[in-house]
């Protein structure tokens, strides 16, 4: 892992799922190349593309043009970009769009975009006269190494986020590591707590790659192709042993639970995006495992150093105004937990840590020791 690395002209990541199994391409301006392996993929296919009004300002005339050299005819359905478009309303707006150009069962939806544009597309193609194929284009740092892999795609309810949704796989991804060039610092930050999150839960000599080479990652070329390639290699091979996540896929919920009550306490506002989340609960998750006597409090250090060291927040405290707004509750936080997909008859399940590398699903967690755990972190400075 420590030799340098060449520039490549792509990787080819394979999510082995039997007849559902797919390629991830991922490399600097394989954008180029969507239309040629799309026209290999589906001889004679019409495809449209699905994305949003930013993704559309800089890539959908590159996308077209990819998919028109290889003879592809398309058509386009722009959204307005952010969380709000994962909506019924939207959802309808888009599969009326998508029967009004006339896609078929045999033709082909593209997600371009983030993790908004690929569950919201990904989910039209899998209602869509019963489900249409369907390729990711995604384009931020997270729906590369996330959620463009995997297969889940939905919309969120009034009730909660990713209530309405179902399991279908991409028939190929298409990640251009170009096509991040253009995506803010901060949303660039928040898709590395994602990659940081597959060190830690099953790859050490990953996360120490990661400790010494995160500036290269984040200034582009070959260690970012690196960096997204390995993680979505964790993430397939994952995939593939649990689809549905009866079991193990549940790792990759490591940090998830903190952070979704987190998300939740702040409104799923700007004020902290997913992986920002994800970042302080991976550290509050690391914690909590050293408090339970799993792994020491260097190794706690060693993960909260590495997230700060990119600039992601990993504490309570760095989250903007949390403390002025009652927010700061263990209590309420508990609650927002209790709410989440993860609780089993009063249990919380939570992902931790038995050493850096190794993550282990813990199903029966009593939450008075969440609740303590919490308060005590929460009545720390930092
Ligand atoms: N299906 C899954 O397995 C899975 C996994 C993780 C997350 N998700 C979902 O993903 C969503 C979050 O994804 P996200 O963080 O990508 O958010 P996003 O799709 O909202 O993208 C973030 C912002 O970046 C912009 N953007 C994206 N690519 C860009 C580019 N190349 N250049 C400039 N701007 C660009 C978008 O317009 C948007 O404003 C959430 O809805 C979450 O539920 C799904
Ligand atoms: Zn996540």
């Amino acid at each position: 892992m420590t030799a340098p690395l060449k520039p490549s002209a792509s990787t080819t990541v394979d999510v082995a799922l039997g007849e559902r199994a797919y390629d991830i391409i991922i490399g600097r301006d394989v954008l180029k190349s969507l239309g040629a392996r799309i026209a290999a993929l589906r001889p004679g296919v019409r495809a449209a593309i699905v994305t949003d009004r930013t993704v559309a300002g800089y890539w959908l005339k590159p996308t077209e043009a990819a998919l028109s050299e290889a003879g592809i005819p398309t058509s386009a359905v722009v959204v307005e970009e952010g969380e709000g478009s994962k909506s019924y309303a939207v959802l309808e707006k888009v599969c009326e769009a998508l029967i009004e150009a006339r896609i078929e069962r045999n033709d082909l939806v593209i997600a371009l975009g983030g993790g908004v544009v690929g569950d919201l597309a990904g989910f039209a193609a899998a209602i869509l006269r019963r489900g249409v194929d369907f390729v990711q284009v995604p384009t931020s740092l997270l729906a590369q190494v996330d959620s463009s892999v995997g297969g889940k795609t939905g919309i969120n309810s009034p009730r909660g986020k990713n209530l309405v949704g179902a399991f279908h796989q991409p028939v190929l991804v298409v990640a251009d590591t170009a096509v991040l060039d253009t995506l803010a610092p901060r949303q660039f930050r928040a898709g590395y707590a994602e990659v940081a999150k597959y060190g830690l839960l099953g790859d050490e000599a990953f996360f120490s790659w990661l400790e010494a080479n995160h500036a290269d990652i984040f200034a582009g070329g070959a260690a970012r192709e690196h960096a997204i390639a390995t993680s979505c290699r964790a993430k397939a091979a994952i995939v593939a042993r649990d689809e549905r996540e009866t079991g193990e896929r549940a790792l990759l919920n490591l940090g998830h639970t903190f952070g979704h009550a987190l998300e939740a306490a702040t409104g799923f506002s700007d004020r902290l995006f997913h992986g920002e989340g994800v970042a302080v609960g991976m550290v509050l998750a690391a914690e909590f495992s050293a408090q339970l006597g799993m792994i020491p409090q260097s190794d706690v250090s060693r993960v909260q150093h590495h997230l700060a060291a990119v600039g992601l927040p990993t504490h309570l405290q760095d989250i903007a105004g949390f403390a002025q707004e009652g927010l700061a509750d263990a209590d309420a936080l508990l609650a927002l937990m209790a709410q989440d997909k993860k609780v089993k008859r009063g249990r919380l399940t939570f992902i931790l840590l038995e050493a850096i590398g190794r993550a282990v699903i813990a199903p029966d967690i009593q939450p008075s020791l969440v609740r303590d755990f919490l308060a005590h972190k929460l009545a720390q400075k930092n």
